[in-house]
């Protein structure tokens, strides 16, 4: 499953002391051609930091086009911005420091799930009609997912002549039934007995009224279940959800889990959230690498600050040089967001005039296509893609 190109003996080996003593190692660009060629279920090559970055470069050009679902990762003795930003360009998957073996390990996992999914080759499903999808996600917890899904739905739904599904997809601990007080005599897990005769009317009898123009679809209440919900039954509600609303608001669990994909496949936005401390960050820069070596297109990317007014070291603008995008949208901190939630309300229903809930609104002028709500935002620029940056691994 992978291969390691290394030209000296000692470099070789000591992969292998990581990556398992089976691991093949081939001391030339020909014969990892070769070697790929032969071996169609090799989907790594892990590159010594011996090798000239050229040549690395050169395999991730091909192989991008060549054989998508095969990954590169590159090993460096030392981490360099620049090359971070060349080798992203390239294709290569991921940049490690040689002396970091955990890392190592880490990143090869993460380019075979990458690959795993890509084997898999996913549709855009995206165009399916009528209304518009968003999905709300970061790969970390407590950014602020449920808090944004909730309050977009809640303003998207202040137009009465809108339809708004919310959907709370974060499986295993959702919590979208507690943040406005819904009894759940109805969740997802209703969807598992009738998976196989799952029509629009079966899908709009699990959903949860909380407003006359906006339904709840809740998370099980039992973390087990998650089991049972397949990627097949998960993609069959949303797109049931999609066909029957003008918005489906999809809250996610911090994670790239099988059923959360599908949902990336299936919505026209991805709400891409961070806050201003370096752990989020670090996993953005690994969300937005893994969305491009999935192929979800780039125009839907639109990445968030919340919690943005936090004095955290870390700015909007230290946000935008790290990633190479705008930010889309920031949302600022404030103690009315957990009050609200502690009444089972979102800050747009409680506080209309609130900088918050203007945020939530310039976030859905912007979604629907009415900029007049805009707000802009001071310090880093907004929507427009500039150049793509992923720094992986541990540099910048
Ligand atoms: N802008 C904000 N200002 C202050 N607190 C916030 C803000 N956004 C979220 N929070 C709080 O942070 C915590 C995590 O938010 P939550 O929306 O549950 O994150 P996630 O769903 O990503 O795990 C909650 O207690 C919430 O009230
Ligand atoms: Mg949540």
């Amino acid at each position: 499953m992978t291969v390691i190109l290394s030209e000296t003996q000692a470099s070789a080996e000591r992969f292998r002391l990581t990556l398992g003593a089976e691991t093949p190692v081939v001391p030339t660009p020909r014969e990892l051609l070769d070697h790929v060629e032969k071996d169609e279920h090799e989907l790594l090559v892990v590159v010594a930091p011996e090798v000239p970055l050229t040549v690395a470069f050169e395999l991730a050009k091909h192989y991008r086009l060549a054989r998508p679902a095969l990954g590169i990762v590159l090993v460096r003795q030392r981490l360099e911005v620049g090359v971070l930003t060349q080798a992203m360009q390239a294709g290569i998957r991921e940049v490690v420091a040689a002396d970091d073996a955990a890392e190592l390990l880490a990143a090869t996992r993460r380019s075979e799930q990458v690959s795993g999914t890509l084997n898999d080759k996913r549709p855009d499903l995206s165009s399916i009609k009528r209304g518009q999808m968003i999905l709300v996600f970061s790969a970390k917890g407590g950014c602020g997912k449920t808090t944004v899904s909730t309050n977009l739905a809640e303003a998207l739904a202040s137009d009465p002549s809108k339809s708004v599904c919310l959907v709370d997809f974060d499986l295993q601990f959702g919590d979208v039934a507690v943040a406005l007080q819904l009894e759940p005599a109805k969740t997802i897990s209703d969807a598992i007995r009738m998976q196989h005769s799952l029509d629009i009317q079966g899908i709009k009898s699990l959903l949860t009224q909380h407003k006359p123009n906006l339904q709840v679809l809740l998370a099980p209440l039992d973390p087990s279940d998650v089991e049972f919900i397949t990627p097949d039954l998960a993609q069959k509600l949303l797109r049931g959800l999609k066909e029957s609303f003008d918005y489906v608001v999809v809250d996610a669990p911090p994670a790239f889990t099988e059923v959360i994909l599908r949902a990336f496949d299936l919505a026209d936005q991805y709400l891409l959230l961070t806050t201003l401390d370096t752990p989020s960050l670090k996993n953005l820069k690994v969300t937005l690498g893994t969305l491009q070596a999935l192929g979800m297109p780039r125009s839907k990317w639109k990445v968030i600050v919340n919690r943005s007014t936090a004095k955290a070291g870390v700015t909007l603008t230290d946000v935008r040089n790290s990633i190479g995008l705008d930010i889309f949208a920031a949302i600022p901190a404030s103690d009315a967001v957990p009050i609200a939630t502690n009444k089972g309300k979102t800050v747009v229903e409680l506080n209309p005039k609130h900088p918050v809930t203007a945020a939530i609104r310039g976030i859905v002028a912007d979604l629907v296509g009415d900029s007049a709500g805009a707000v802009p935002i001071k310090g880093a620029g907004r929507a427009s893609v500039k150049k793509p940056l992923f720094a992986f691994g541990k540099a910048s």
